[in-house]
């Protein structure tokens, strides 16, 4: 029992580059009409000029509550009601807790976690007015443990793993499906600044490419049809521990 993503409605946040312009390419090529929203306006125009008339380009500050009632209503008025959602839209910030300002926490949190309830906020409504449809946050193992340095996206990645349980739980009913998806380290210009050496302690010592959690997405959205409100990892078995040897001390 799969779902056709033919012809429905989707919203990808963050959708421009990365990992979410990957979701755009597969949901495209599912046959939905996408809605690829970002701040970063160039790349969201070459990126549907490289996909075709079935994206759409549109600006939308995910932090901007205005902003998300504006573009729900043109898109309903345009497309019709919105089908899925994919609140993929997300920064990474550094610094100790001692350190780090609190401009640049309430900043994270505000793109990172408000930007994926405002989402879900305006969306909702126009999902119910589609007959159901289904809801994918991307979180990160961040929001499955800590990691030092990161302590405001930490924060924001648990959020939003809270955040979609509680959705799951209201909108069940409703035929409204919201899952998490928890990455691990993936190849985008999110972590170009960082050594693919982070990757090694890892069972599968590799960075990860956007089409593996792309793979991850498009099964949630059409084959997880029993599935709600669970974390799905696509992170090379970071979570589960490191591979170092342990045995007796040599003498
Ligand atoms: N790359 C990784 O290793 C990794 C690991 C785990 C989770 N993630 C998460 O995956 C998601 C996608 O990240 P990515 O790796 O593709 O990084 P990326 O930086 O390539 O993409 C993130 C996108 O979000 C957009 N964005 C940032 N602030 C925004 C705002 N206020 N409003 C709208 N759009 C905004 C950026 O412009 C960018 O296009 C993020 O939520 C990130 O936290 C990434």
């Amino acid at each position: 029992m799969s779902v056709s993503l033919q012809g429905v409605v989707a919203v990808v946040t963050g959708g421009a580059r990365g990992m979410g312009a990957q979701h755009v390419r597969a949901l495209v090529g599912a046959g939905a009409t996408v809605i690829a929203t970002d701040v970063l306006d160039a790349d969201g125009a070459a990126l549907v000029a490289e996909v075709g008339e079935r994206a759409v380009y549109r600006h939308l500050d995910v932090t901007d509550d205005a902003a998300w009632r504006v573009l729900v209503a043109q898109v309903e008025e345009q497309f019709g009601p919105i089908g899925v959602l994919v609140n993929n839209a997300g920064i990474v910030t550094f610094g100790p807790i001692d350190v780090m300002t609190p401009d640049v926490w309430q900043r994270t949190i505000d793109v990172n976690l408000t930007g994926v309830w405002l989402g879900m906020h305006h969306v909702v409504p126009s999902m119910r007015r589609a007959g159901g449809g289904s809801i994918v946050n991307i979180s990160s193992t961040a929001g499955l443990q800590g990691y030092a340095n990161l302590g405001a996206y930490v924060a924001s990645k648990w959020g939003v793993r809270g955040l979609t349980k509680t959705a799951a739980l209201e909108l069940g009913s409703s035929n409204i499906r919201v899952n998490s998806i928890h990455p691990g380290p993936i190849r985008t210009p999110m972590i170009a600044g960082l050594s693919d050496d982070l990757a090694l302690a890892q069972p599968i010592p590799r960075v990860g490419e956007p089409e593996e959690v792309t793979a991850l997405l498009m099964f949630l959205l059409q084959d997880a049809t029993y599935s709600t409100g669970h974390e799905f990892v696509v992170d090379g078995g970071a979570v589960i521990g490191q591979v170092t040897p342990v045995g007796p001390a040599d003498d």
